[in-house]
């Protein structure tokens, strides 16, 4: 049985003290349960939270990184600086970062090979805009992002690997996608990896929805097998919203 997993997408919101009180706020709010793991991502510039013992109860993503370890690359932060703060996970290819920053899947495939050469677990995002999908497009450009995304990295990797899908047309609009056409996705993602890498690797993988998540639509999301959690932007900057996301998880039949 796969675990779920709820990761708040904190984007470039929250100075250093203010992510020590959200931690602190939200571990006020919420249980630990075995049945689901919480990932915060921060931006780089609190990551720090993430050694306060109180944070100890949540594991740490980055948004971001560079595939190189180290060198003349003014601004990037590498995969080795992240472990050494404490993160367990990356967010890789993020449609803002796709769309506002120029990155493409061989930049994004970097990236996944350089987190899992250092045991980052890649949070690879994929998904198709408003114009592909009424264009007909959707399996075709999710299936190139999956495949150019993961190219070259081994079978016995994709264990630590998590894929979400993210529609660009349900992030930040309030338009979330309905539970339906996310099961189709998350069908054809998993029948993609089960062709690379097996039966058992795709039974493994967990595959997240994401765009405008809020805690009152995540329930309709986990009632479908195929989703195995969600990536959450907007709704966990508030700890009391992103809580409430993360008790109705942990109380929803897996
Ligand atoms: P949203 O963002 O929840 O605000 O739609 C999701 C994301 O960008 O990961």
């Amino acid at each position: 049985m796969r675990r779920h997993l709820i990761v708040g997408n904190w984007k470039m919101y929250k100075t250093a003290a203010e992510a020590a009180a959200y931690v602190r706020r939200l571990a006020g709010l919420v249980r630990q349960s075995a049945k689901v793991e919480i990932v915060l991502a921060p931006p780089f510039t609190a990551l720090s939270v993430a050694a306060l013992p109180i944070a100890r109860r949540f594991v740490f993503a980055a948004q971001d990184l560079h595939w190189e370890d180290e060198g003349a690359y003014t601004g990037e932060i590498s995969a080795p600086m992240l472990t050494t703060l404490g993160c367990r996970y990356v967010i890789l290819g993020h449609s803002e970062r796709r769309r506002l920053f120029g990155e493409d899947d061989a930049a994004v495939n970097k990236k996944v090979l350089a987190a899992l050469r250092h045991g980052l677990r890649p949070i690879l995002c994929i998904g198709e805009s408003l114009a592909e999908r009424q264009r007909g497009q959707t399996t075709r450009v999710v299936l190139r992002q999956l495949q150019k995304g993961l190219h070259g990295i081994p079978n016995e990797a994709g264990r630590h690997l998590v894929i979400a899908y993210e529609p660009v047309w349900a992030i930040g609009t309030g338009q979330a996608a309905a539970p339906k056409q996310i099961d189709a996705v998350h069908r054809t993602i998993r029948a993609c990896v089960a062709r690379k890498w097996g039966r058992v690797a795709a039974g493994r993988l967990r595959i997240l929805y994401g765009g405008s998540v809020k805690p009152d639509n995540i329930i309709d999301f986990l009632g479908t097998a195929e989703i195995d959690g969600a990536l959450v932007g907007s709704a966990c900057l508030d700890p009391k919203s992103f809580a409430r996301i993360i008790t109705q998880t942990q109380s929803a039949k897996q």
